[in-house]
């Protein structure tokens, strides 16, 4: 099948993987929820058609392996299996999503593998469709890609989603076992990660080129604000005799906003606020406001989550409110692997395209997989810039584009002596 039909197909397999949601006809997928079941089943069909081994690990990532088909495969590894190349992305999907972001990764690598048909490479293939990398269900992302990379643990395996349920329990009720996570881990046969992902930001748009390799991701820093007050009538509390949480919050987030403005790069984010008791008519007891703080440069991001958490303090001491922080996740900016980029920008001339290397504002999974492993990301071009919404969309020849790039990527690490050592 020509690249170019894949690509419509690829297209095609992500619209349906859309369906596949907890909250029709928006496209909501969580941590291991109902539908993810069904993606699981569509996904393993297609691999198993072109001759893949499929499981699914115990922390709910789908893989599916092409073997080797070479004899040059080394026996420097276990065993002497022959060493492998990891491509995919998640299949998750925060609340009222897209149809792109993850999921092409995946559908892309099976599609690559497609297109390689019987043609030996001297390492395997291992597709990976990771569990969660939003973190939507249990406020904690990279659960799937940190099984692979062996960094689960106890603090995060008792995560608890907004129902109590704990990351271990979900994992339970899908009917996979936590106790066995660890052989989720990759071992040394695993020589690199590939992803290929959407840039969800206008920048590949603004310049008009198809697709881009990524240089680095963006260091995260997400915690939670809780701001106590005291509830009470609204209408009989006098204005001057309130301990508003609400009204403290939402000046906190107008300073975040503030902050975010004024530091180059900087990106500032309050994404959700819960209020409690929530009635209309009392004043709000209790607000719990998320910050999601990201910049490439790990100072900038550090000094600049607590000049925000310094403000909250200064809120709250003026407001006489109490104010408690959550630590949900800090990440450091992540560089991607230097001999991969160079594979790709070669991958990129090869298939007669502009090389454009950017930094990711996004976070990824190839940020944990990078602690393991050699890791690079393709970006392709996100029209108008839009993602984490329905209108998310891909150009089809930008995913022929990818295709052709991630095609001439395999046949440079052929070549290279990576896969070797
Ligand atoms: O939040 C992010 O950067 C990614 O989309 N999970
Ligand atoms: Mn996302
Ligand atoms: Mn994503």
């Amino acid at each position: 099948m020509s690249t170019s039909a894949l690509a419509r197909e690829a297209i095609g397999w992500c619209r349906t993987l859309a369906t596949c949601t907890e909250e029709p006809p928006a496209t909501t997928r969580t941590f291991l929820s109902p539908p993810m079941r069904e993606v699981h089943r569509l996904l393993g069909q297609w691999m198993t058609r072109l001759g893949m081994v499929v499981t699914v690990d115990a922390a709910g990532n789908l893989r599916g392996l092409r073997s080797s088909e070479s004899s040059r495969a080394p026996s420097s590894k276990p065993s002497g299996a022959p060493p492998r190349l990891l491509i995919g992305s998640h299949l998750d999907t925060v609340p009222n999503a897209g149809a792109f972001d993850g999921v092409l990764g995946v559908v892309l690598a099976i599609a690559l593998v497609e297109l390689v048909g019987q043609e030996p490479l001297p390492f395997a293939i291992e597709v990976v469709g990771l569990s969660d990398e939003e973190g939507a269900r249990h406020g904690v992302p990279f659960i799937g890609s940190r099984a692979l990379a062996g960094t689960v643990d106890e603090a995060l395996l008792s995560c608890r989603d907004s129902h109590g349920l704990e990351v271990r329990d979900v994992i339970r009720d899908y009917g996979l076992d936590p106790s066995r996570i660890d052989e989720a881990r990759i071992d040394n046969r695993a020589i690199g990660y590939l992803e290929l992902h959407i840039e969800q930001g206008p920048v590949l748009e603004t310049l008009g080129l198809p697709v881009a390799i990524v240089e680095s991701i963006a260091g995260q820093t997400r915690l939670n604000v809780v701001f106590t007050g005291t509830a009470g009538h609204a209408g009989t509390t006098p204005m001057d005799r309130r301990h508003d949480a609400l009204a403290g919050a939402a000046e906190w987030v107008d300073a975040v906003e503030r902050e975010g403005r004024a530091t180059h790069g900087l990106v500032a984010t309050v994404g959700q606020l819960l209020v409690e008791p929530g009635a209309s008519n009392v004043i709000p007891g209790r607000a719990r406001a998320s910050l999601d703080v990201r910049h490439t440069t790990d100072e900038t991001r550090l000094a600049a989550v607590s000049r925000v958490v310094n403000a909250a303090r200064v809120i709250a001491a003026r407001r006489q409110l109490q104010v408690d922080f959550e630590a949900r996740f800090d990440q450091s900016t992540v560089p991607m692997h230097p001999l991969f980029i160079a594979l790709l920008e070669e991958s990129v001339r090869k298939s007669g395209l502009p090389v454009h290397r950017m930094p990711s504002g996004a976070g990824h999974d190839a940020m944990v997989m990078a602690g393991r492993l050699r890791a690079a990301m393709l970006f392709l071009r996100s029209p108008a810039g839009i993602s984490h919404h329905p209108d998310e969309s891909v150009l089809e020849e930008d995913v022929a584009a990818a295709l052709t790039v991630a095609r001439h990527f395999l046949g440079e690490l052929s070549r290279s002596t990576v896969w070797s050592i």
